[in-house]
């Protein structure tokens, strides 16, 4: 007779809880991350033009040549740094957890972060240690240099800005980390567009840095392409573990082709940061909410009874995250991706109307979390 999964599957994946992806359909949808702006009507036909011609029926190009030479001069790739793409960043943490999972590996991160670190460790049998950041998210230097010499870590992720808390880490800081380091530093720039600042100008300055990043936020979620800027030496071995052809057909011609047009996705970038900034000073404005300053497309921030707030959005249309419960320090924490102005106005009038409604979240006696 054959055995039950429990005694065939991996014990640490029976652990495991599966990424959670909730139903959003007729919702007002700011739990992901996503940029809420379309494609303009031009590039859109231009984009059925190039579908029209994909040769489906043949394999992709394995090496992306022509995106690869665009994602380079578009993104400022410097010369003498290589590039390696994925199925989203999400496939480059995999390759990178991959290639390098000695038996002896650790991974190291900080948390709370993006929890795809921790779990692909998982999936690959990796162990994975984190340093708790400070109490307002920032960095904890110290800590963490003290975590690299104990633990000699064999890849170090860093998300710049960090998800979910949206603050960038002060750079001196990362510069030490990167310099003690015995193996690589990954800094995970998937927010990039809506912070401006970056360390893939100064990869040639350090042997082990990778930086990482994706076109998910910028407007192409549903693409799914990611990429990893770094030197050959190490490229060329994470290339390895690539499963041939993980980019498609339909991927590398799209991308390739709106990226000729990056100006459209650059000005909705702008206009996301713009909306970020009413956004947060409308919920500093919200009794018993405290927002986070984000360099990101998204707003953390503490309420009062944050599960409760969390369902009543969603009772009423708006879906955004609830990480109440998923690390200790994220207690009374939601998420807010921002959104087109009338998705963001919508949901901060339900979220006025339901903090009205909170026992105790009026302004007076609002508990207000640090
Ligand atoms: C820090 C960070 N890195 C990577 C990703 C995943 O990006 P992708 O869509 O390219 O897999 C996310 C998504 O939320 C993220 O927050």
């Amino acid at each position: 007779m054959s055995k039950p999964p429990q005694e065939i599957i991996r014990e640490e994946i029976l652990a495991l809880k599966a990424y959670h992806v909730p139903d959003a359909g007729g919702m007002v949808k700011l739990d992901a991350m996503e940029n809420p702006y379309g494609l303009p009507e031009t590039l859109r036909n231009e984009l059925s033009r190039v579908i029209d011609q994909a040769e489906l029926n043949r394999y992709p190009d394995p090496g992306a040549r022509r995106l690869k030479a665009r994602l380079r001069s578009v993104l400022g790739v410097p010369p003498g740094s290589d590039i390696l793409l994925g199925n989203g960043s999400d496939e480059l943490i995999q390759m990178l957890i991959m290639a390098t999972a000695r038996p002896d590996a650790i991974v190291l991160g900080v948390e709370p972060s993006f929890v795809m670190f921790r779990m692909i460790a998982a999936f690959c049998r990796v162990r994975f240690e984190a340093v708790p950041l400070c109490h307002d998210y920032t960095l904890d230097a110290e800590a963490m240099l003290r975590a690299i010499a104990a633990v000699q870590p064999t890849l170090i992720f860093i998300a710049y800005p960090n998800n979910p808390s949206g603050n960038l880490f002060d750079e001196q800081a990362l510069a030490h980390i990167i310099e003690a380091a015995p193996g690589l530093v990954v800094i995970d720039e998937a927010y990039h567009a809506f912070a401006g600042k970056s360390w893939l100008p100064r990869i040639g300055d350090y042997p082990n840095l990778l930086v990482m990043r994706t076109l998910s936020k910028l407007g192409l979620a549903g693409l799914r392409l990611g990429l990893i800027a770094g030197r050959t030496e190490w490229l060329s071995e994470v290339d390895k573990v690539r499963l041939p052809y993980n980019v498609n057909v339909l991927t590398q011609s799209i991308a390739e082709r709106v990226l000729q047009h990056h100006d459209v996705l650059a000005q909705q970038a702008l206009a996301i940061k713009a909306e970020r900034a009413a956004l947060f000073s409308a919920l500093q404005r919200i009794p018993g909410a405290v927002p986070y300053p984000s360099e990101a497309n998204f707003i953390l921030f503490r309420i009062v009874d944050a599960p409760r707030v969390f369902e009543r959005l969603k009772e009423r249309g708006i879906l955004i995250k609830n990480l109440h419960g998923s690390h200790p320090a994220l207690a009374d924490c939601l998420r807010v991706t921002v959104g087109t102005p009338e998705e963001n106005e919508r949901f901060l009038s339900v979220l006025r109307d339901i903090t009205t409604n909170v026992p105790g979240a009026d302004s007076g006696g609002g508990r207000r979390l640090e």
